[in-house]
C-alpha cells in the first residue's frame, strides 16, 4: 500500500524527538521533509537536535531549517521545558546527517507537494513555516489533503493563560493557517494531558534498544508533567491523529486565535458552542483513549530498534 507522504514543521524539543521517532518508523508514512523551525528552542538548537535524532535514527528524509523567529511578535522559548539544548539528558553522537542549506523551508515544502499527489503537514512547532509556504504558494494548497496541528487548548493555556505555546509562539501565523481553507485537525493541550506518560510506560523504553534509552534519559530532564505523575507528550497526539484517528473524539468546529487582544495574545477560540456562528474550520480532538494511546505507544517504540 502507498505510504502517506508526510512533512514535519517541528521544534525538538523532547516530545518531539518522540512524534518524530513515531512518524519516522511507521511503516503507513513517509516522511519527506522534515522542517526544524525556532520555538522550544533556537532554530540552531532545533536544526543541531534534528540532526542528531536523524543520525541515532539512522533516517535520511531531507532536512531544510526554516524560520528562526516569528512574523511579528518577539521570539519566545521553552527551554526551561527541554533543557538549554533542547534535548537536555542525553549525550549524543555526533551528527553525521545534517540539513540541505540550498533551499528554505518554504521551498522545500514546495517542492514536495507539487511533486506528490496529496501530502500531509504536520506542525508540532509554531506555524510560521506552514503559514509562509500556504501564503507564498496557493496553488499547492489542493495537494495538501490534511494540515494535523499539536497546539492551541480547549480552556487555559500552557504559555499564557488561555494561550497553548505552538499558538503563542506565533498568533499570526496560527490564524493563516486556520484561515487558509485547508483541511485541519488539532490536538489541543487536553488530549496530551488525558494520555500523560506513566512511570511504568516510562521504564518499559529502557528495554527498547539505544532509542528506547535515549528517550528515557531525555524524560529525565523533561518538565512538561512528571516523572512521577506522568509526562505530557503533546506532539505524540499529532502523529497518534494521524495514525490512530479511532483513538479520537472528534468536533468540527471553528477555530480562531487571538491576535490583536493584550492580555489573550495567542489564545485558541475553540467554538464547541457556536457563539462566533462562524463555519468550522477544523476538526478538534476533544478526547483520547488514554489506554489504546497508551499501548499504540509501547508497541510502537517496541517495535524500533
Ligand atoms: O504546548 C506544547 C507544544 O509546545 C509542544 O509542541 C512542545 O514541543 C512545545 O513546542
Ligand atoms: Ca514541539
Amino acid at each position: 500500500m502507498k505510504k502517506r507522504s508526510i512533512i514535519l514543521s517541528t521544534d525538538p524539543g523532547i516530545d518531539d524527538a518522540v512524534a518524530i521517532a513515531l512518524a519516522l518508523f511507521s511503516e503507513e508514512l513517509d516522511v519527506k521533509l522534515i522542517c526544524p523551525i525556532f520555538g522550544n528552542v533556537s532554530l540552531a538548537n532545533t536544526k543541531a537536535n534534528t540532526e542528531k535524532l536523524m543520525t541515532l535514527y539512522k533516517k535520511t528524509p531531507k532536512i531544510v531549517t526554516g524560520s528562526s523567529r516569528p512574523l511579528l511578535r518577539e521570539a519566545i522559548d521553552a527551554s526551561e521545558i527541554h533543557g538549554e539544548s533542547g534535548m537536555d539528558g542525553y549525550d549524543f553522537p555526533e551528527a553525521t546527517i545534517f540539513s540541505d542549506h540550498s533551499r528554505t523551508a518554504v521551498q522545500a515544502m514546495h517542492e514536495v507537494v507539487s511533486q506528490e499527489e496529496q501530502t500531509t503537514l504536520v506542525g508540532i512547532g509554531p506555524l510560521t513555516d506552514i503559514a509562509l509556504f500556504l501564503h507564498l504558494y496557493p496553488e499547492d494548497l489542493a495537494k495538501i489533503d490534511q494540515i494535523v496541528v499539536m497546539g492551541g487548548s480547549l480552556g487555559r493555556g500552557n504559555y499564557g493563560v488561555l494561550s497553548e505555546f505552538n499558538f503563542a509562539a506565533d498568533p499570526e501565523a496560527a490564524k493563516m493557517v486556520f484561515d487558509s481553507g485547508v483541511p485541519i485537525q488539532v490536538a489541543p493541550l487536553e488530549v496530551g494531558d488525558q494520555a500523560k506518560i506513566m512511570p511504568e510506560v516510562t521504564e518499559k523504553l529502557r528495554g527498547f534498544g539505544e532509542i528506547g534509552e535515549m528517550i528515557y534519559q531525555l524524560f529525565t530532564k523533561y518538565r512538561s508533567g512528571s516523572f512521577e505523575a506522568g509526562l505530557n507528550m503533546y506532539d505524540a497526539l499529532a502523529i497518534a491523529l494521524i495514525l490512530k484517528p479511532e483513538m479520537f473524539e472528534l468536533v468540527s468546529t471553528r477555530v480562531e486565535i487571538e491576535t490583536t487582544a493584550a492580555l489573550t495574545y495567542g489564545a485558541s477560540l475553540i467554538d464547541l458552542n457556536n457563539y462566533l456562528e462562524l463555519p468550522a474550520n477544523a476538526e478538534v480532538a476533544i478526547n483520547v483513549d488514554a489506554e489504546k494511546f497508551e499501548q499504540w505507544f509501547v508497541e510502537s517504540f517496541a517495535k524500533i530498534k
